[in-house]
């Protein structure tokens, strides 16, 4: 399996006590394959990305990528999270090519296929723009662009869009399918907005509340573009949403 999530747990520990976020989490992605992990605010989800990305260390149970165990950060998973953190001294060509940069790639070489991924994200005219001038999309659509020309294995997404308002939301969603479409990859996307998830999923992996762990899997085979307003969409809407358990 490519990636292989096996029986993971966590439990956090402080002076308050214990706190059991993931329990016997465990599933499979295939290549390529784009799943979207979806459940209700603090059941883990962020967590459970940051464990696959090394960033964070189980309690038990394994990561394995491509068979190997994940046992720290490193470029083969790359991570965009809700605010980006752009360099804000490099400009979007500097920020896209930092990757390939610290690897020791030749500028020229680099350069042109950051160039093509800032042209496949809409920058193209952006490349000598500072971070600082650039809108809360904009700045996005450069993480991507940064995650992408880093050419990791698994892009871990974790509520990408959480921060824009919702026109921008569903133009970068419109975006990421494109660009998936465009650039195979492996995708792990973490939201909480059920149209998002239906709209970009292969599959969609709904969780429980803390304790975490897997409530149910829906396969999604809608044609893409998907259509927001179309019969299915509707309905995978009202059973996904009828049974989350959202906490109020
Ligand atoms: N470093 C940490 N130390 C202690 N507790 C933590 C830590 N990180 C997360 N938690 C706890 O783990 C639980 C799950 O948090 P997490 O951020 O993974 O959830 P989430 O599903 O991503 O939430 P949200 O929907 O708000 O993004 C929360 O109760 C949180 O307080
Ligand atoms: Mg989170």
């Amino acid at each position: 399996m490519f990636l292989k999530i096996d029986n993971i747990n966590k439990t956090f520990t402080s002076e308050a006590g214990n706190n059991e976020v993931l329990k016997n989490v465990h599933f499979d992605i295939k290549e390529n394959e784009f799943v979207v992990i979806f459940g209700p605010g603090q059941c883990g989800k962020s967590t459970l990305l940051n464990i696959i990305a090394g960033l964070e260390k189980e309690s038990s149970g394994n990561v394995y990528l491509e068979d190997k165990k994940v046992t720290k950060p490193g470029p083969d998973r790359a991570v965009v999270y809700q605010n980006i953190l752009l360099f804000p001294w490099l400009t979007v060509m500097g920020n896209v090519e930092f990757g390939p940069k610290s690897r020791g790639i030749k500028k020229s070489i680099r350069q042109k296929d950051a160039q093509e991924y800032i042209d496949l994200v809409g920058l193209n005219g952006f490349e000598k723009s500072f971070p600082v001038k650039l809108s809360g999309g904009m700045k996005q659509r450069v993480g991507i662009a940064r995650a992408y020309c880093s050419k990791p294995k698994v892009m871990l997404m974790d509520e990408p869009f959480g921060a824009l308002d919702a026109q921008t939301r569903y133009l970068m969603q419109e975006e990421v399918v494109r660009i998936s479409a465009h650039e195979k990859r492996t995708v792990l996307f973490v939201t909480n907005n059920i149209e998002e998830a239906i709209y970009l999923a292969d599959r969609i992996i709904v969780m429980t509340n803390c304790p975490s762990t897997i409530q149910k899997e829906y396969v999604i085979d809608l044609p893409r573009p998907r259509d927001y307003t179309s019969e299915e969409f509707l309905r995978l809407r009202q059973e996904i949403s009828s049974i989350v358990e959202f906490t109020r």
